[in-house]
């Protein structure tokens, strides 16, 4: 299946863009920056700029079969003045009537367009049930969506479209929670304003399913509100994030203070929004993750999934320094061994598993092959710093082992294992890493503050995109097409 995807960069686009992969689709991103995108989304993504002439536009979306359209400027980075909100206005209505337009244009269109939208079309609905029934509520984000949704659904002329009201999406890296960790993990988080408002959440997986299942049946059409069928109040979000992190989380954000921080965005996190995905039940569609306290511990659990200690004396390495710590991470890949080990000894591939907030940029071309004694180089951001990494191929031994190891960048060691092994049809892989802090001690109070938890985001991320790009779902869309069944991608 050609699938084009707009927002392919952003928190949900680049994790569909995995998942697509995975499932053996062409990926064609529409993007803003395509050195950037190339960057995040590796080289066998398509990518098409939103720089293009219309005609060229549309001769790039003739003979695909399906558009997921996801762009829009984020609605809570940047004060809502007059400019911002024709920003956010623009990057959905206008730049969504464009898309459709081109779409229309094309030689042989796209047969599904599936759109971004959100919950905010209700406004602040206080108890009230939310279905796909329910009225448009007031306010700026209820005018925004109607009028995107009004924009998308202009491509009813041609395509079966799919207006997804999306909840706050709960992922591991990034979104909603990726903003929340930090102060919740520090026993700072609390309910929002008063806490009783509902907030309509989604695991980022369920929503995946959703666009997926999308894609290829053809009874989902029209809006379908994409939140979990048990939406939670501020409040008790606030406590099962707390509980999942072991962390007490009883201090409330007042509304007053909110409002003053983030003026007329406080209104999206006040809000209160009952919720219901009365069509996606109706479709049987089954939500893997349908309570809070699932959703949250999915996504905290990944990086507990990477296994962090202190060195032993069993860590003995080829090098003239000791690491301080070894970590390891285990997956397994729905995929042979020779094509596992393909893919991880690619450079290109590195940014496409690499958490997005890590702004992973690879220095130079990347090597045509990689062996013994292959330099690669790097820049990475952690927060406002940027760090260049030098690393270089040792022990190279395909298609089962290879380390890299840092000849120059943050660490005063880094040497890093991979192992792989056949196990049937799949691939069982290893990922050793021995390393250790400069400045001693203040090295360690560094990994003790910070570095430690970074690294497990990191391999939890990486888990997490492996999962979607070689995960068991590949097996499941596999035997769907062998077996002739609905909706075979
Ligand atoms: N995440 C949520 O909780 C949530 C909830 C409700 C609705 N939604 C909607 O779902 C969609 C995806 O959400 P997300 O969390 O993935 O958003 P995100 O992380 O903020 O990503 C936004 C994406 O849109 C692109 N973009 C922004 N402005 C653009 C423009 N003017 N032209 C072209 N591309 C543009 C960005 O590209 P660059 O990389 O170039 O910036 C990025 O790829 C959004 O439309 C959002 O409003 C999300």
């Amino acid at each position: 299946m050609r699938v084009f995807v707009s927002g392919a960069t952003g928190f949900v686009g680049r994790a569909l863009v995995q998942l697509l992969l995975g499932q053996g689709c062409e990926v064609t991103a529409w993007v803003r920056d395509p050195r950037r995108a190339r960057q995040r989304l590796g080289p066998d993504v398509q990518l098409c700029p939103t720089a293009l002439a219309p005609d060229e536009l549309a001769a790039r979306l003739s003979g695909v079969d399906a558009v997921v359209h996801l762009a829009g400027e984020s609605v809570l980075s940047g004060a809502w003045t007059a400019a911002r909100k024709r920003a956010l206005w623009s990057s959905r209505v206008q730049l969504t009537s464009q898309l459709v337009a081109a779409c229309r244009a094309a030689a042989r269109p796209p047969r599904v367009f599936i759109s971004a939208s959100a919950v905010g079309y209700y406004g602040d609905a206080d108890d009230l049930e939310l279905t796909e029934h329910s009225p448009r509520g007031e306010g700026f984000l209820a005018e925004l969506c109607e009028a995107w949704e009004g924009a998308a659904r202009e491509a009813q002329a041609f395509a079966r479209v799919v207006l997804l009201r999306i909840g706050i999406v709960l992922g591991p890296d990034g979104g909603a929670l990726g903003a929340m960790l930090p102060a919740f993990r520090l026993g700072l988080g609390g309910p929002l304003g008063a806490g009783r408002q509902y907030v309509p959440f989604i695991h980022l997986r369920d929503l995946l399913a959703i666009i997926v299942q999308g894609l290829q049946d053809e009874r989902y059409a029209g809006a379908l509100n994409c939140s979990a069928p048990e939406p939670a109040t501020s409040r008790e979000l606030a406590s099962a994030l707390g509980s999942a992190l072991g962390r007490p989380a009883r201090l409330p954000v007042p509304a007053l203070a909110l409002r003053l921080v983030l003026g007329q965005r406080a209104r999206v996190v006040l809000q209160s929004q009952r919720a219901l995905p009365a069509r996606l039940q109706q479709l049987g569609f089954r939500f893997r993750h349908p309570t809070l306290r699932d959703a949250l511990q999915q996504c905290v659990q990944r990086d507990a999934e990477v296994s962090m200690r202190a060195a032993g004396s069993g860590d003995r390495l080829p090098l003239p320094e000791a690491p301080s710590h070894v970590l390891e991470h285990r997956s397994r890949l729905h995929v042979p061994l020779s094509q596992a080990f393909e893919f991880f000894c690619r450079a290109e591939n590195l940014g496409l598993i690499t958490p997005s907030w890590m702004k992973f940029e690879m220095l130079g071309e990347p090597p045509a092959a990689i062996g013994e004694g292959t330099v690669l180089q790097y820049r990475i951001g952690l927060g406002p710093v940027r760090l260049r990494w030098r690393t270089s191929i040792r022990s190279w031994q395909p298609p089962t082992h290879f380390v890299d190891t840092q000849t120059s960048g943050p660490y005063a060691l880094w040497w890093h294992e991979h192992h792989l092994q056949a196990d049937g049809d799949c691939t069982l892989m290893l990922d050793r890493v021995c390393y250790r802090l400069p400045l001693a001690i203040l090295g360690r109070l560094a990994h003790w503050l910070f570095v430690g938890a970074m690294l497990r985001a990191i391999f939890g991320y990486r888990g997490e995109a492996v999962e979607r790009l070689f995960g068991p779902q590949r097996v499941e869309a596999r035997f769907q097409a062998r077996s002739g069944g609905r909706g075979a991608i």
